[in-house]
């Protein structure tokens, strides 16, 4: 299947498989997968994936993105890692009902921080899906930097994140934040990324913004010529 023909896949669906594979591990951050299918719109993500990718998803949290990816893209191979004990936990039970579902992927996932060292290797994306907000902003160039090189001639690097503007929006989130993560977060400018993306030798292949409730997102994706 390739990935224009997976624009079809609505919300109601992603957020069935949701239900269908976090069936394990504890109860809230379950649910969290489930109310996150509504709130981050991983439709307009996954689109961008082709079938038989390779992935390396960072800060990949309980393996949300990798799990619909699973469900939605055949033959896939997905490493994710994060720096949280409980969401790898997680993740590696979603991924133990992949296999019960019997779903052409393979899914792996690790807890490692983003200043660890890598998975080695090069994929065909590279995700970096809310995960730069929470990153200290002198870490934030070197880990996309970090992100980059491991896309392979042709991939791309899959970039979304919460966008600093309007300022309602950015301060709706910093409250679900404060909240639910008990974070000071701290937004990355998306013109930002993009000339660090430039400067890295990356192209802008799609850009696009979408509101959700009081949620604004950024989606780039950047391809390695
Ligand atoms: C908003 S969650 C997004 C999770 C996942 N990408 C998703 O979209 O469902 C942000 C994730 O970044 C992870 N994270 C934050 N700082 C990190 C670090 N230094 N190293 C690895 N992961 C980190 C957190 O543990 C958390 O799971």
């Amino acid at each position: 299947m390739a990935s224009g023909e997976r624009g079809g896949t609505g919300v109601d669906e992603l957020a069935r498989l949701a239900r269908r594979l976090y069936v394990e591990g504890p109860y809230l951050m379950r649910k969290m997968m489930h109310y996150r299918i509504r709130i981050c719109p991983f439709e307009r993500i996954l689109y961008h994936v082709p079938s038989g990718a390779s992935v390396l998803d960072v800060g990949c949290g309980a393996g949300l993105f990798l799990a619909l990816l699973a469900g939605t893209v055949p033959d896939l191979t997905g490493i994710g890692f994060d720096s949280s004990g409980p969401a790898i936990k997680t993740a590696e039970r979603m991924s133990e009902e992949v296999r019960r579902m019997g779903l052409r992927s393979a899914l792996q996932f690790l807890r490692l921080d983003v200043a660890e060292p890598w998975p080695s290797g090069t994929f065909d994306v590279v995700s970096l899906v809310d995960v730069l907000h929470h990153v200290r902003p002198e870490h934030q160039k070197s880990v996309f930097e970090r992100a980059s090189k491991h896309v392979k001639a042709n991939g791309i690097l899959l970039y979304k994140d919460m966008a600093n503007q309007p300022v309602f929006h950015a301060g709706m989130n910093r409250l679900h934040d404060l909240l639910l993560a008990r974070q000071w977060i701290h937004y990355v400018p998306i013109y930002h990324v993009d000339e660090w993306a430039r400067e890295l030798g990356l192209t802008i292949s799609h850009a696009e913004g979408m509101t959700r409730f009081w949620y604004r997102h950024e989606l780039r994706v950047y391809r390695r010529p």
